[in-house]
C-alpha cells in the first residue's frame, strides 16, 4: 500500500493523461464536494462537459471556487489533466493567495491502458495522437512539479499502485 500524506488543508492537483483514472481516484478518496473537475465546470458554463472552447471560462470559474473554498479552510481537489505548466501555474497561484500548500498526485498508467479505456468510453472522442501528446507532457511534468511550487509530489505508477493507494491526512498544527 502506498500512503499519500496530504495536509488537512491543501490544494490537491491530480495530474494525468485522459484515461489515467483521475476522476475515479477522486471519487474513491474524496467527497464529491471536495472535487472540482474541469468537466463539471465546462458543463456549468457551457452546458457541455466536452466543449473545449469553454475551457478558459471553465477554469476561470474553477479557480474562483477553489479560492473561495481555500479561504474557508476547505481541502480542495482539482480533477483536470494538469499536464501543462500554465494550467498548474493557475493552481499554484490560487494556493499561494490563500496560504495553502499545493500538492500534486500524479497518476501514471501505461499509454495502452489509457487508450483502451478511452476507446471504451462514449464521452471521449480524442484520437491516439492526442493521448500520445499528453503522455509527452506528463513526462516533461515530472522534473518540473517541485520547482513550480508543489510542496509534495506523490507519484503513483501503474494500475496496481494507484489501486492500492490510501490518503492520510497530516495535522497542520
Ligand atoms: P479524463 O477525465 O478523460 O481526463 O480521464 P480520467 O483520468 O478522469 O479517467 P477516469 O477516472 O474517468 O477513468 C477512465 C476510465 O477508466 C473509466 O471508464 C473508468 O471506469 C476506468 N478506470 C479508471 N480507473 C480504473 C481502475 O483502477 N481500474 C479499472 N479497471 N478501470 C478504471
Ligand atoms: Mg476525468
Amino acid at each position: 500500500m502506498t500512503v499519500l500524506d496530504i495536509p488537512e488543508l491543501a490544494l490537491v492537483a491530480l495530474v494525468g493523461v485522459s484515461g489515467a483514472g483521475k476522476s475515479t481516484f477522486a471519487r474513491r478518496h474524496f467527497a464529491p464536494s471536495q472535487v472540482l473537475s474541469s468537466d463539471m465546470f465546462r458543463g456549468l458554463v457551457a452546458d457541455d462537459e466536452n466543449d473545449q472552447s469553454a475551457s478558459a471560462d471553465a477554469f476561470d470559474a474553477l479557480h474562483h471556487v477553489a479560492g473561495i473554498r481555500l479561504r474557508r479552510g476547505r481541502l480542495t481537489v482539482v480533477d483536470a489533466t494538469n499536464l501543462q505548466p500554465h494550467a498548474r501555474a493557475g493552481l499554484i497561484r490560487v494556493a499561494r493567495e490563500h496560504d495553502v500548500l499545493p500538492v500534486a498526485i500524479v497518476l501514471d498508467v501505461p499509454e495502452a491502458v489509457a487508450w483502451d479505456r478511452t476507446e471504451a468510453r462514449a464521452d471521449r472522442t480524442h484520437g491516439r495522437p492526442v493521448l500520445t501528446r499528453m503522455r509527452r507532457d506528463l513526462r516533461q511534468s515530472y522534473g518540473r512539479l517541485a520547482r513550480e511550487g508543489f510542496r509534495k509530489v506523490h507519484v503513483l505508477r501503474g494500475v496496481a499502485e494507484i489501486d492500492a493507494a490510501e490518503v492520510r491526512y497530516e495535522r497542520l498544527f
